[in-house]
């Protein structure tokens, strides 16, 4: 048993096997309780495709103790989340490869990789109130946290799961060796909280939790940090209100689903020059958006647009510098907004995701909340025909949290795919 001194800042433990939903439910639970989140497995993952790199057996205990003394190994929080560096370099791209899926558990069962790993995660957590998730948090790591919850779904369940994120992952033979493993073995802690997810969506699976912790004496706080509007987007965002009130009877449903901190991407379809204006007064704070190039030769919105945090974009094939920017603006914790299809409807009608929508999310995690606005093309069709005081809608779906696995960015369309996903989402929003 390791002994910890108690400490101020308060700790989540979520362990299971895999694909039983850890990543998802406590990105999630971190953002809904302004926790950072930490995913352990990422450094057994960093340490494996280490020892991979550096052409070691896995199996060969005395070598891969060897090499992982001998690494500088960083673990920090950024934007919140857990990023794990090894000799300066970011191995985040590579850590759901095959290979390291294949390999991790042989890895992870050395009793002296397990210190070290320990150790960093510790560390990096200090004086942070934290969500952990892995195999060993609440019996191991941090024993001494009362909210501990071990979260669980059937085999075939967790096989499904895992074939939709696309990636090949013999989770049998790694929830075998997890749990049968000498050290720190894949266990129940004692007192914790045990949820079976294989019927539960995500967000019940959370909610489960958040009643819990909540009856164990949490005290949950729901003021965060939000970035304030500069006088012009706050006359921006309320003369919109305005408007679309007066003469769209606009209407905002589902706004409680908006995240109103941190990273988040709001992926709506694009309908006319109004959704842009409408869809910012769904946040509390101010947000991003992307706009054509070209508007800032013109005079007075060139001077306005930098100031409603507008990022130009040249139309004309793959603009690097605004996706570029548009990924700095989400990873410093802003919300943005992102047509997936790119470009406004001609006849109403939903239209093919574009790619780049996949790319940001990939890039980022960023959590991504679907809404679907109706009215909009009636009200200010594109190619003209005028504007019409027509009643405007947006409904907000539930946020859609991607994790690791979703994103790993060898899998075969990925970009593609992840849009598809969102777009799935808007197109299942109706009004109610
Ligand atoms: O996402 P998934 O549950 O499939 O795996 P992960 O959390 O990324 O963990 C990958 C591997 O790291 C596990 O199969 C374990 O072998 C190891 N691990 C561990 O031993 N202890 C932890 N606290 C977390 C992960
Ligand atoms: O981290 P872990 O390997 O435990 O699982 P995950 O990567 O968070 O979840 C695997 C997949 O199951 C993700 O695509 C989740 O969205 C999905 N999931 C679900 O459909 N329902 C749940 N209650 C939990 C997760």
């Amino acid at each position: 048993m390791h002994f910890i001194p108690q400490s101020s800042h308060r700790v989540v433990a979520i362990d299971g096997p895999a694909a039983s939903g850890k990543s998802s439910v406590a990105r999630k639970l971190a953002q809904r309780l302004g926790f950072a989140y930490v995913n352990s497995g990422a450094i057994y993952r960093a340490i494996t495709w280490y020892i991979l790199q550096k052409g070691i057996d896995t199996r060969d205990v005395r070598h891969v103790t060897q090499a992982t003394e001998s690494a500088h190994i960083a673990c920090s929080l950024q934007n919140n989340e857990s990023r794990i560096f090894i000799n300066d370099v970011d191995p985040t791209d590579y850590l759901r490869d095959d290979r390291v899926n294949e390999s991790v558990s042989q890895v992870s069962r050395v009793a002296r990789v397990r210190e070290i790993a320990v150790q960093k995660m510790r560390d990096c957590v200090r004086n942070h109130d934290v969500i952990v998730e892995g195999r060993d948090i609440g019996s191991i790591v941090f024993p001494e946290t009362p909210y501990k919850f071990y979260i669980d779904a059937s085999p075939d369940v967790r096989l499904r799961r895992r074939a939709a994120q696309g990636e090949h992952d013999e989770i049998k033979m790694r929830d075998h060796a997890d749990s049968s493993r000498p050290v720190s073995p894949l266990v129940i802690a004692q007192d914790a909280h045990v949820i079976d997810t294989s019927h539960l969506t995500l967000e019940g699976v959370v909610n489960q939790i958040i009643a819990r912790l909540k009856q164990n004496g949490l005290h949950v706080s729901t003021c965060f940090n939000v970035s304030t509007m500069n006088v012009y987007y706050w006359l921006g965002y309320h003369l919109s209100r305005l408007i679309g009130r007066l003469f769209f009877s606009f209407q905002v449903i589902h706004r409680e689903r908006m995240i109103q901190n941190g990273p988040v991407i709001l992926a709506m379809n694009h309908q006319s020059y109004l959704d842009p204006p409408l869809a910012g007064t769904t946040c509390d704070r101010p947000i991003y958006f992307l706009a054509r190039k070209t508007l800032m030769d013109i005079p007075l919105l060139g001077w306005l647009l930098p100031k409603l945090n507008v990022i130009p974009v040249n139309q004309e094939g793959i603009d690097r510098s605004a996706l570029k920017a548009l990924i700095r603006v989400l990873k410093s914790g802003n919300a943005a907004l992102v047509f997936p299809e790119g470009a406004r409807t001609l006849d109403g009608n939903l239209q093919p995701a574009q790619r780049g929508l996949g790319l940001v999310i990939a890039k980022t995690l960023a959590p991504v909340v679907p809404m679907r606005i109706f009215g909009a093309h009636e009200a200010l069709p594109r190619g003209g025909g005028g504007l019409h005081l027509v009643p405007i809608t947006i409904v907000i779906g539930e946020p859609i949290f991607f994790t690791t696995a979703d994103v790993k960015s060898t899998a075969k369309d990925i970009y593609q795919r992840l849009s598809q996903r969102v777009m799935d989402e808007i197109a299942a929003l109706r009004l109610e």
